[in-house]
């Protein structure tokens, strides 16, 4: 049961004519707990009361059900309300033990479906970091939608159209070799496209085979078709290593290709609505109006653009899933691309233009370098998981010899890790990436989280996992509040996290939570044998499960034993 609601609820019955969503707007947490878990300011209610805010708090106290506190009192202007924690903390408890893979999910969505566009690597070419961060934000923002009763799309949006494949297909068809990529295939195709492209400058005729291969391939010709389907594949085939290793699983895979064959609809309604303007041969969008560059829709030559490809996509996406948000989670090097994009529907007149987000974030940059995929110090992802999951191993065999699974450990502490790392924080910042300062058991860490609920589940076994039904679990004790005051915020948590798209409000909460645990577990003796026991135990429980769901909105698995 939600804490603040209990102040919201005894505030109802002394100001009837107030909503519940006014008050509890009112409702503040007092920064220092002396005065109170909760308090009301009176302020605000001066001017229609024609009273003093102290007279007023002296009044409104009086008319308040102070059962369920320890204590309501006067100070000045406000009420202060002191939770009855050993109340409070045994409904927490309960609640989690009763519905712990429910515990803090709320129906915000109503089963709204929401679009999540990420990951979306292009094909024939290495994924970049800046994927990994999209993959693993896409993805963690789905499962906290999803837990506040949103349903999620999951869309790989996969770069496979456009005129560098035209050149592509030209090169491979000068020097390519089906065992060669069959055996390394996107290093194989990227080096081809990167050798076109260089001596494209002496042999510019290799620009034209380019053109022409494209050409073919937008007019059907079965050759070029045969070539894109199996880059296509073997590239979606390299991806699909990555995101199982992440657990990544999307609902589809339509990307730039499926939706070029759709490019009538926009096109013929921007004509329609007058709003394709001749600039040297080519077709633009003016956006003046929202100090944006216009957008290039339909090149001089005819063949259309990236933009063209999105905004079909965009009417395709609304029509077949009848979203209520589409998000796509890009680099902020993109943020007046979706700008544009969302001025253009907007011009064409669709009112859901601003259901469309752009899910912005940071660069990543190894050891203080940047990534270029152009100048060859590329990272593969594949490489950063295994080498992660390499040094979880070293770790783990010294720590724990006698761990039965140490390979399945290995690799939720591995790969844990670097996801807890890409989010713990705001998004919008860029992330600085150093294997060891990414798996490591202290500081704000994903094994840490991790290793405080191992600790807890090993609490558990010891006792042979109790069951906790007729235990009076109000005899947990005052040193386990800030524990239980921790547990009470997770759904508040969810919420903020799903209303800001921001996974990293998660997973400091996870750390908070393990930090207050291990606190807790390191002054109180949790198996001493009396009364509090069992629901000391309870409290264990509790922690276990509620930090195993949070590490599971981030997508980290959390392992019984490390
Ligand atoms: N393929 C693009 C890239 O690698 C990202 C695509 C994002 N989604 C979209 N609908 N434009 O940068």
């Amino acid at each position: 049961m939600d804490e603040k609601q209990q102040v919201v609820d005894a505030l109802k019955l002394a100001l009837p004519e107030m909503t519940e969503d006014d008050l509890a707007d009112k409702v503040e947490r007092p920064k220092d707990n002396k005065n109170g878990d909760y308090a009301f300011p009176t302020f605000f209610l001066a001017k229609t009361l024609h009273k003093a805010p102290q007279a007023i708090a002296q009044e409104l106290v009086e008319k308040i059900d102070q059962a369920n506190f320890e204590k309501v009192v006067v100070a000045g202007p406000y009420i202060n309300f002191y939770l009855n924690k050993a109340k409070v903390g045994a409904e927490i408890l309960k609640a989690i033990l009763a519905d712990p893979e429910n515990y803090g999910s709320k129906d915000l969505g109503h089963y709204g479906n929401v679009t999540i566009d990420y990951s979306s690597p292009n094909i024939a070419k290495p994924m970049s970091m800046g994927h990994l961060r999209s993959t693993m934000i896409g993805e963690s923002i789905g499962r906290i939608l999803e837990k506040e009763n949103y349903r999620v799309v999951r869309i790989d949006y996969l770069g496979d159209w456009g005129t560098q494949f035209g050149k592509l297909m030209a090169a491979y068809k000068m020097w390519g070799n089906e065992e060669d990529v069959k055996k390394d295939p996107i290093n194989t195709l990227l080096n081809y496209y990167v050798r076109i492209n260089t001596e494209a400058d002496e042999h510019p005729e290799y620009t034209e085979a380019g053109r022409d291969w494209f050409a073919k391939l937008e007019h059907g010709d079965k050759e070029a078709w045969r070539l894109w389907k199996w880059f296509r594949e073997i590239s979606l085939e390299r991806f699909q290593r990555v995101y199982d290793m992440l657990d990544v699983h999307f609902d589809s895979f339509h990307g730039e290709a499926f939706s070029a064959q759709k490019m009538e609809e926009p096109i013929q309604l921007l004509r329609d609505k007058n709003l394709l303007k001749l600039s040297r041969g080519a077709q633009i969008v003016d956006l003046d109006k929202y100090n944006l560059v216009p957008p290039l829709i339909i090149k001089s030559n005819g063949t259309t653009t990236y933009i063209t490809r999105d905004l079909a996509t965009a009417l395709f996406r609304k029509r077949m899933y009848g979203h209520v948000k589409s998000l796509y989670v890009v680099g902020a090097e993109q943020e007046n691309y979706y700008k544009q994009l969302k001025a253009v529907l907007k011009e064409m007149g669709f009112s859901w233009w601003d259901q469309l987000e752009h899910i912005s974030f940071g660069l990543m940059s190894f050891g203080g370098k940047k990534m270029s995929t152009r100048k060859g110090n590329v990272v593969s992802l594949e490489d950063v998981l295994n080498d992660s999951v390499k040094l979880a191993r070293e770790q783990i065999t010294q720590k724990n010899p006698s761990l039965k699974n140490p390979e399945e450990v290995a690799k939720m502490v591995g790969i844990g890790a670097v996801v807890f790392h890409d989010l713990k924080n705001d998004r919008r910042n860029s992330v600085d990436f150093r294997l060891e300062d990414v798996v490591k058991f202290e500081g704000e860490t994903g094994p840490y989280v991790q290793y405080a609920r191992a600790r807890a589940m090993s609490i558990l076994r010891k006792e042979n996992n109790p069951s906790f039904d007729d235990v009076d679990l109000s005899q947990v004790g005052v040193a386990a509040w800030p524990v239980l005051k921790q547990l009470g915020k997770f759904g508040e948590t969810i919420q903020r996290a799903a209303e800001n798209y921001d996974p990293s409000i998660v997973a400091k909460y996870a750390l908070a939570l393990a930090k207050d645990f291990n606190q807790y577990y390191a002054h109180t003796r949790i198996l001493v044998d009396d009364e509090g026991k069992l629901a000391r135990l309870a409290l264990v429980q509790a922690v276990a499960e509620v930090l195993k769901s949070a590490l599971a909105l981030l997508g980290v698995k959390a392992p019984d034993e490390m």
